[in-house]
């Protein structure tokens, strides 16, 4: 079994990475510490590059058509991580989770119709739900004691809403780091079916769970929530292919599945493009040696970020997160507004991190940390805070 060295920096320069490329446009200057977008700074598994390579020495790369194998990669990889089983025949390719949220907004719900959020969470949700003519309700989290959970008596009053169609569930949470238990999942979808509302449960971080943790697909909890429900997966967080645009949207409800399918159908967008093809399989076939890996070393890097701010830098909290590789941090203490936090983190700081307040009601005073990075990096940033906050 490969030893995988997380440790090793990898020069991400000539990579055409988001993260990395687009700095300046997004923060103004460039030279920040990159810990902003959700994606890795580490190499995909070893039998991932190796599919990719061999699929790229073949030289033609025409329309692809996709195996049995594939979907039943995905199966096999449900049951065992997460004691889900999955039929291969609730399962629809789509190029990301983002793209199919926004698909799923067009088949299921009219112009006017509301969208359930609970922020603060991934503001892609907002702009999905805003860019198509639909409005957001939010039913914001509790914090306290600092951990985070849902407010059933607010979303009991929000679901009376007969407008209120969908509910966008993030499982794991993104970007609080909850790893929502049963109880909690089973209190929410009960609300939702009482309500006649379709949960849309973004599962996109399953994988990414801290020692002693499990996650529990939506889906899995029973047939009637399976059938009230639209799980949207991926391999790019999990195993770094976020490039790769290959996602799983997993709908056992055929009536929903047909609504979904046709709406892809329509938009003709139901093939995989080539690589993304064999790296998912790859992925989900090969890859849990360098993902069990990857966690251990995961968790080695949240040591050092609490740690190090715990020893140095008292006025930020962590918000301890259950999973994900983001980390949640109250900077309220430093006593900034929104303006001055931002400030602080790139000409201070010289961090690029995400700004609490783009996650909606609740986000204002914190930041956002990716530690999908060598521990240098962790370092790094510990070091440049202590040295901003003086
Ligand atoms: C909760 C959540 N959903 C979706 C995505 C992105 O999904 P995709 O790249 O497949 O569109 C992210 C990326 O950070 C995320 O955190």
């Amino acid at each position: 079994m490969p030893n995988y060295d997380f440790d090793k920096v990898i020069d991400r320069s000539n990579n055409y990475s988001s993260k990395w490329d687009e700095l300046g446009k997004m923060y103004g200057r460039d030279d920040l510490l990159p810990l902003w977008v959700a994606d890795m700074d580490f190499m995909s598994p070893k039998p991932v590059i190796e599919a990719i390579e061999a699929r790229a020495k073949q030289g033609i790369y025409g329309y692809t058509s996709r195996p049995e194998s594939y979907f039943e990669s995905v199966a096999r990889w449900m049951k065992k991580r997460h004691d889900w089983d999955v039929k291969t025949d609730w399962m629809i390719f789509s190029p990301g989770v983002v793209p199919a949220l926004s698909f799923i907004v067009n088949a299921f719900t009219h112009p006017g119709d509301k969208v359930l959020v609970q922020s603060p969470v991934y503001y892609p949700f907002f702009k999905v739900i805003e860019d198509n003519g639909r409005r957001v309700v939010n039913n914001p989290l509790l914090f306290k004691d600092g951990r985070y959970t849902m407010d059933f008596d607010d979303l009991e009053e929000k679901v009376k809403d007969p407008q209120v169609k969908l509910l966008f569930l993030c499982s794991p949470h993104n970007p609080v780091g909850r790893v929502w238990t049963e109880e909690e999942l089973n209190k929410l979808g009960r609300i939702c079916i009482d309500n006649n509302i379709l949960i849309i449960s973004d599962e996109i971080h399953q994988d990414i769970l801290y020692p002693g943790v499990k996650h529990t697909p939506f889906a899995s909890i029973s047939k009637e929530f399976a059938l009230n429900s639209i799980t949207c997966t991926a391999p790019s967080k999990t195993f770094n292919l976020a490039g790769l645009q290959t996602s799983t949207i997993v709908i056992p409800n055929k009536i929903y599945y047909d609504i979904y399918k046709n709406f892809m159908t329509r938009i003709h967008l139901l093939r995989n493009n080539a690589f993304g093809l064999v790296a998912l399989e790859a992925a989900y076939t090969y890859g849990e040696e360098w993902l069990d890996q990857f966690l251990e070393y995961l968790d080695g890097n949240l040591k050092t970020l609490s740690e190090g701010i715990e020893k140095d830098i008292p006025q930020i909290k962590i918000t301890k997160p259950e999973g994900t590789y983001l980390v949640w941090m109250d900077c309220r203490e430093l006593g900034l507004d929104t303006k001055g936090l931002n400030d602080f983190m790139i000409n201070k700081a010289r961090l690029a991190l995400d700004d609490g307040y783009w996650f909606g009601t609740g986000g204002e005073g914190f930041q956002r940390i990716n530690l999908a990075c060598p521990r240098a990096y962790v370092n790094e940033a510990l070091t440049r805070l202590k040295k901003a906050v003086g």
